[in-house]
């Protein structure tokens, strides 16, 4: 088995779930890498790219609707975990692997 160092992705501690309310994004700086994490009410974590694809709105202060992300400037919609266009032909944003560990910290793979 390949541990993260062998395939090139580094794991890294964002701190306490709590930090992203229920419902709710929050923009972290990963490295130098800005990511926004999504806490919606089905109970699941998600993280993307923290600008969105269209005109750079802050994804993090989107709506949440399932697995739907609602970008806050023109209101485009975003698959949360796929990061696929919903309704429209903007690129897709980029999704990281995210999840919540025994600690209850959230935990973000980067490659
Ligand atoms: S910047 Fe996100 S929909 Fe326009």
């Amino acid at each position: 088995m390949l541990t993260a160092s062998e395939t090139g992705v580094r794991i890294y501690n964002l701190g306490p779930l709590e930090q992203v309310p229920l419902g709710e994004g929050r923009a972290f700086l990963v490295g130098s890498t800005p990511v926004a994490v999504f806490r919606p009410r089905n109970g699941k974590v998600y993280a993307t790219q923290a600008l969105c694809t269209h005109k750079g709105g802050p994804l993090a202060d989107g709506l949440l609707g399932g697995e739907t992300l609602v970008c806050p400037l023109h209101a485009y919609r975003f698959n949360l975990a796929t990061g696929q266009p919903v309704g429209h032909e903007c690129s897709a944003l980029r999704t990281y692997a995210v999840v919540v560990g025994p600690d209850g910290c959230i935990r973000l793979a980067l490659p």
